[in-house]
């Protein structure tokens, strides 16, 4: 079957990006979010991006209102009814994501697949809230959507072959490099990724440098394209926090556990970029 048009559901920093790219890459896409509001600011967010890239040079106008015109938004989720696919990026808690994937079971054919783009939850235990977890993938996206090469493609030990396969060129239609990676939390970026990313954290409480200096170190010493806490604060750190949680609930391990200055900042409001205040002022 060929994926024709997509749903995503969640329109913040992931699904606002991931509806982007689907409509570029020549999708019919619907966006849903829980508020009209908030179907705006993804809206208005993607319209930015697209500006710019006309600015650039990347896009045309033509090419731009053709992309605009292939996109959505809505507050209904049944306005996702006819999907070949629908992809989900709402907040990284698996009652909310199980509860979502409950209802578009009922509203979507059986034909739909149905992707989340989790990065710490396994996908079994997000599928298992439908009747197909046959028609069940991660399609784990990496932030900015329309700039980062990367898709993690995640079976389950119930995904159908074919879906995969599908799912595997579909990454491939949005002009991203897919990976295969099997449904273990965090796959196979964030079981690296993540606790580097706590480990500065650790290091910046033990007072091993300033955030500057420990981001110029990583940043210059390494070759990285950013250090730990520029990154953080653009990943977001509500979001990190409840990785890290999930994370250390999977493994047990200290290397996941969330260090209480996260959790401080998170409590304080201070989520990084999307909140104007981070570990930086924005
Ligand atoms: N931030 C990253 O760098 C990153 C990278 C890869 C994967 N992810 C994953 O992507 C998902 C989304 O993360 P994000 O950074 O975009 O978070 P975010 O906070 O920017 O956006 C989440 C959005 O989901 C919306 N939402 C919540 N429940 C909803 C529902 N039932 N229907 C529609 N919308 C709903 C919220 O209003 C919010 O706008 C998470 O699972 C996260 O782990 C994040």
């Amino acid at each position: 079957m060929a994926i024709q048009k997509v749903g995503v559901v969640g329109c913040g920093l992931m699904g606002s990006g991931i509806a982007q790219v689907c409509a570029q890459s020549g999708f019919t896409t619907v966006v849903r979010e829980v508020g009209p509001e908030l179907v705006d600011k993804g809206l208005r967010g993607i319209e930015k991006n697209l500006a710019r890239s006309v600015e650039k040079g990347t896009l045309n106008e033509a090419q731009r209102s053709e992309i605009r015109r292939r996109l959505t938004g809505t507050t209904a989720l049944e306005d996702l009814k006819d999907c070949d696919l629908v992809a989900e990026a709402i907040v990284e808690q698996l009652p909310a994501k199980r509860e979502l994937f409950a209802k578009l079971d009922s509203i979507c054919p059986s034909s739909t697949i149905f992707a989340s783009n989790t990065s710490s939850l396994t996908i079994t235990e997000i599928s298992t809230s439908t009747k197909r977890p046959d028609r069940f993938v991660g399609l784990h996206f990496f932030n900015p959507v329309p700039v980062m090469k990367l898709v993690e493609v995640v079976r389950t030990i119930a995904t159908d072959e074919k879906v995969y396969e599908e799912m595997v060129a579909f990454g491939a239609k949005l002009g991203k490099t897919p990976v295969r990676a099997h449904d273990s939390t965090g796959f196979i970026v964030n079981r690296l990724l993540v606790p580097y990313l706590l480990d500065a954290i650790r290091a910046y409480e033990n007072g091993l440098g300033t955030l500057e200096d420990i981001d110029k170190g990583m940043k210059l010493g390494c070759g990285y394209p950013m250090g730990p806490f520029t990154l953080l604060d653009f990943v977001g750190l509500d979001t990190t926090y409840y990785i890290a949680n999930i994370m250390f609930e999977e493994f047990r391990e200290p290397a996941y556990a969330p260090p209480p200055l996260l959790k401080r900042m998170v409590l304080a409001g201070r989520l990084g970029k999307k909140s104007g205040q981070g570990f930086y002022k924005y």
